[in-house]
């Protein structure tokens, strides 16, 4: 374990497969003290094969126990993307001795004798915490003979009408079943035709609810639905979300149809989901993707196995002038990682002057509080030796934040990789802020205390070793600096 943790790009404190393949995270419920994540797997090979559910445990997010696999495929074929459940009251039958799991997947498979696909939904439960699963004999228990893109099922409990509710992406829209049992499935209602992005197929759905500014007495409902490549747009696979009112059967979105709210505007973070079952106690929804992107990532310059996870998130929705928006948070669990750290306070950056820093290690986090500025732009670089580097920018003039990855390391495995990375963003009293976190082949960006993210992949060659601070064409004045060193 130890000489695998040490390959060439090998994320140390995101979640990775030991060995080979892996995409979407899947089923991740809390239970028994235990988060869980499963994973879309390929255990013999790595790239994209026969997927399996691939599973690990931790107790702080931030550590994985790698298990062995969950969900191998059977007679109705592949295991695809879907969720876990905790059946507290034993509605599915499932359960002597008290509440268990249940897995509700997509059975992927074609239809007989032909080469067209199939997608139906199927349940398997677990009486030993995850540990081993009895796939359901009454499998599978929802499909529809007209739509071939139909799966990954979220299904959560819904309190005010004592029922399941699944939201299942169909073609390009959400579909939602409710059941009191989670073996019948009624329709309830279509969403989407017609809002959001349809730039590809929709993938990945989940919907929960969420205070606005913390206010439990103002409740929205939040529905992220992930969307697939479509070589016709540049940038790949990516996520958009929802915001709306959902009473149990309906949703409805609060904002006009055009409108595209972009979960992450880094090329890097797809197919994610939340925790089910966290405490009601505790209220956090917590988040966790995909760090990768369809449109390479088969070819990423990894050898022994393919993919991380982001680092697990807390959602939260706040109120801005545009409306109502979502933002990131990494969950505080990442503070048993935080090593020694360098604070520095009040410095000018002159203009066309940059100051560098040395950096103690490759995995880094910085903080980063902008201030005062008569610049046209400003910001940093993180660079190594060999002046591979990726730089993040504010244009003051036009409010714009980049990530530009375009010479941040190997880019030869995909002309789609090199990339700047830009969102729009406003600096609200005069303060910019940035929280940056370092892996060995990926940087996230959580700009204005989340309301911006950027989740990216990098593929240095050597790691980056240096950080300098700019200021274009005018001075910019930093309030703080905070380099702190992150463990494995
Ligand atoms: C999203 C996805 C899902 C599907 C799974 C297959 O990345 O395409 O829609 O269930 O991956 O591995």
């Amino acid at each position: 374990m130890e000489q695998l943790y040490k390959e060439k790009h090998r994320p140390q404190f995101h979640f990775s497969p030991e060995e080979k393949w892996m995409n979407d995270p899947n089923g991740m419920v809390f239970f028994n003290d235990e988060y869980h994540l499963f994973y879309q797997y390929h255990p013999f090979g790595t790239t994209w094969g026969p997927m399996h559910w691939g599973h690990a445990v931790s107790k702080d997010l931030i550590h994985w126990e790698q298990l062995p696999i969950a969900l191998y495929p059977d007679e109705h074929g592949a295991i695809f993307s879907g969720s876990v459940v905790v059946d507290w009251n034993n509605t599915s039958g499932f359960f002597q001795d008290g509440p268990g799991l249940v897995a509700i997947y997509t059975s992927a498979d074609n239809y007989p004798d032909s080469d067209r696909p199939r997608q139906r939904q199927s349940l398997a439960y677990s009486n030993d915490n995850g540990r081993t699963w009895i796939k359901y004999e009454g499998n599978p228990v929802l499909s529809d003979v007209n739509i071939t893109d139909y799966r990954d099922p979220k299904v959560f409990w819904h309190d005010e009408t004592d029922k399941w509710v699944m939201v299942l992406a169909t073609g390009q829209s959400v579909t939602i079943y409710t059941s009191a049992n989670l073996k019948d499935w009624e329709f309830a209602s279509e969403f989407g035709n017609k809002a959001g992005s349809h730039e590809g197929v929709w993938e990945c759905p989940d919907l929960f609810q969420l205070p606005v500014d913390g206010d439990e007495h103002n409740q929205k409902w939040v529905m992220l639905v992930s969307i697939g490549d479509n070589h016709e747009f540049k940038e790949g696979s990516k996520t958009q979300y929802f915001v709306g009112d959902f009473d149990g059967t309906t949703f409805v979105n609060n904002n006009p149809d055009e409108i595209v709210l972009w979960l992450d505007y880094g090329r890097d973070n797809y197919a994610g989901v939340s925790w089910s079952d966290i405490p009601s106690k505790d209220g956090r929804r917590i988040y966790i993707g995909w760090m990768s992107n369809w449109r390479y990532a088969n070819q990423v310059p990894t050898e022994e196995w393919r993919s991380a996870m982001t680092l697990p998130r807390e959602l939260s929705l706040t109120s801005s002038k545009d409306g109502v928006r979502l933002v990131h948070q990494v969950v505080p669990e990442i503070n048993s990682i935080r090593k020694g750290s360098q604070g520095y306070q009040n410095l000018t950056i002159e203009s066309n002057q940059p100051i560098s820093f040395n950096m103690f290690s490759p995995l880094m986090e910085v903080n980063l509080e902008f201030e005062k500025r008569t610049s046209d732009s400003f910001g940093l670089v993180l660079q190594s030796s060999d002046d591979e580097k990726t730089v993040i920018r504010y244009d003051v003039e036009k409010e714009v934040i980049a990530v530009d990855r375009t010479n941040a390391g190997d880019n030869s495995f995909s002309e789609s990789f090199a990339a700047v990375q830009e969102a729009s963003l406003k600096i609200e009293n005069d303060r910019f802020k940035l929280q940056i976190f370092m892996d060995a082949s990926s940087i996230e960006v959580f700009a204005n205390d989340g309301k911006v993210v950027f989740t990216s992949l990098i593929f240095p060659n050597k790691p980056y070793d240096k950080i300098a601070l700019f200021s274009d064409e005018g001075k910019t004045h930093v309030f703080s600096l905070k380099l702190t060193e992150l463990d494995s």
